[in-house]
């Protein structure tokens, strides 16, 4: 059997495509989850010292910076860094790879950030780094929120009609593009499911995001409070994508769920 494909090095190739960073950066809003952890959190992140990885093209920067007692985003991708800096002139905002954050010492953050499902870009050894990443660099007592596909979704089956889903239109060129778009996305899905991983405690699938291009993990809840305990994290809280809190995994209603863990 040939080794599988290394799934950071495909995602980071993606992430550094323009056209992603440009479409990253449009958005403006947190998700309605987002609220609610950012309102129940705010005395661990507000005034404290914060690490947001993962920035893409910088959506959350603007919520956490200006309240922040300091402020440092990362990305692995420089594509996105310089959006996300075109956006936020001012902001400490650097490259660098969540496996491996060796520029900042143990304990130098009170909260980290890793949102949007971000930390799912890596495989299961890789995530393993940064999930001990996030644990040294939090200070006793520190905060670590971030969020990741689940697999327990019943819609994940859904991907390949998603995948193949035209809109026709009275125009023949957008339904043409739309038909080219399809033509792609296959392209793409086939390459990205090279990837592909099927274990008890996870799957890595071409994510629909990205136009298929993005071998992306997925995990259940339980799987998730398993891996944060095994890097020295506990658990706290379960959130699907509206904010309820998810108190009987498994969850099959959201696509992806948000954790927040504490540094004992
Ligand atoms: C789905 S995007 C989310 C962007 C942003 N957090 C948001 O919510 O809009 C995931 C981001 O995580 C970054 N990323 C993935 N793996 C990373 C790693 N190992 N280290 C640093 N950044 C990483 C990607 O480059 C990408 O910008």
């Amino acid at each position: 059997m040939p080794p599988s494909p290394d799934i950071a090095t495909i995602n980071q190739g993606v992430y550094e495509r323009p056209g992603l960073a440009r479409w990253y950066s449009d958005w403006t809003t947190l998700w309605p989850v987002e609220e609610v952890i950012f309102a129940a959190t705010a005395s661990q992140w507000q005034g404290a010292k914060v690490l947001d990885i993962g920035i893409g093209g910088g959506r959350t920067c603007g919520f956490i910076a200006p309240d922040a007692g300091s402020y440092v985003g990362v990305d692995y991708s420089r594509t996105m860094v310089a959006s996300a800096q075109a956006r936020h002139p001012g902001l400490d905002l650097r490259h660098g790879d969540a496996r491996g954050l060796t520029m900042f010492a143990d304990g130098a953050f009170d909260f980290i950030l890793f949102s949007f499902n971000g930390i799912d870009s890596v495989d299961d050894a890789d995530r393993a780094l940064i999930l001990a990443e996030a644990s040294r660099l939090l200070r006793p007592g520190g905060t670590f929120v971030f969020s990741s596909h689940n697999l327990d979704w019943s819609g994940n089956g859904r991907f390949v009609a998603d995948m193949l889903r035209v809109t026709l239109s009275p125009s023949p060129v957008r339904t043409a593009k739309a038909f080219a778009r399809v033509l792609v996305r296959a392209r793409n899905y086939l390459r990205a499911r090279k990837a592909y991983v099927r274990t008890e405690r996870y799957m890595i699938t071409p994510d629909a995001g990205d136009e298929f291009a993005a071998p992306h993990y997925y995990l259940g809840a339980a799987e998730a409070k398993r891996q944060l305990e095994a890097a020295g994290l506990e658990h706290l809280q379960t959130y699907d994508w509206t904010g309820t809190p998810v108190e009987a995994p498994p969850d099959t209603g959201s696509s992806s769920l948000y954790y927040v863990a504490r540094k004992p």
